[in-house]
């Protein structure tokens, strides 16, 4: 497994829900956190500890659906860090059930997609290329293994187009020293998941680490975290 320690991170949807649990683990192994939400209040908990126990942390706060600001958090970050190790793609939306599955909300896709679509694309786009320049690079790309509910298909849609980003990109990273996957953490009690789902939000780890840890330089991979709940990492 790698040694992250001193790696700096960017994490986005850190305060809530699966982010505020990577966020834990990736603080215990030592990395420089950048932690984004919509408000720095909502990570200013985060931040204070991981600062308490010696670490390097930032708060920044970015609304991804004004891409604008998804382009002003990339470049504060690559200001802050000097140049980021690990991009982890978490925050997205899931816009309410539709009864009515042949109805097409324009809003709701356009919503979706650049949220879950767009803004991680762009943050990939803009730190890659640093990544690649530095001979290291791990981006992991929160996906997920909703099937057959067309009454949410504007949230699976944008995520089917960023794991079609993830696939087609990952030749291209080859022997470059950076791996680019997607990790699908399950159904999980978040914010997002809602009170039904089946499993723990702390269920997410350690298998969210999976992607990040490996040594084995391959992209284009699906990383299922429940694969590894209750289990060793790896
Ligand atoms: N939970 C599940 O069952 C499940 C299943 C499959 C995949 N996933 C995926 O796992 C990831 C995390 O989900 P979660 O369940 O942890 O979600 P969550 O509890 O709802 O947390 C969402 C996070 O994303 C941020 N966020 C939400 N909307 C945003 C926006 N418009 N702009 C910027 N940041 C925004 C939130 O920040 P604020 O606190 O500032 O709002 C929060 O940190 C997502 O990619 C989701 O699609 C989840």
């Amino acid at each position: 497994m790698l040694d992250i320690s001193g790696k700096w991170v960017l994490l986005t949807g850190a305060s809530r829900g699966i982010g505020r649990q990577v966020s834990g683990a990736l603080a215990d192994r030592g990395c420089n956190l950048i932690l984004h939400s919509r408000n720095l209040e909502h990570t200013f908990d985060q931040v204070a500890r991981f600062q308490a126990a010696g670490l390097t942390a930032h708060a920044l706060a970015a609304e991804l659906s004004d891409q604008r600001q998804v382009v002003r958090l990339a470049r504060q970050a690559l200001r802050i860090s000097g140049g980021i190790d690990v991009l982890y793609n978490n925050a997205a939306i899931q816009l309410p059930w539709r009864e009515d599955m042949f109805e097409t909300d324009l809003e709701e896709y356009r919503q979706s997609f650049q949220v879950n679509t767009i803004a991680p694309i762009t943050l990939c786009n803009m730190i890659l290329p640093g990544m690649i320049e530095r001979r290291f690079g791990r981006v992991v790309n929160v996906t997920s293994g909703i099937a057959d509910m067309p009454q949410l298909m504007p949230y699976a849609a944008s995520k089917a187009a960023l794991d079609k980003y993830v696939y087609d990109m990952a030749p291209h990273l080859a022997g470059t020293g950076v791996t680019m996957n997607l990790l699908d953490p399950g159904w999980l009690r978040t914010d997002l998941g809602g009170p039904e789902a089946p499993n723990a939000v702390e269920s997410v780890l350690p298998g969210a680490m999976v992607p990040v840890l490996l040594e084995d330089d391959t992209s284009g991979k699906w990383f299922s975290a429940q694969d590894y709940a209750g289990k060793g990492l790896i």
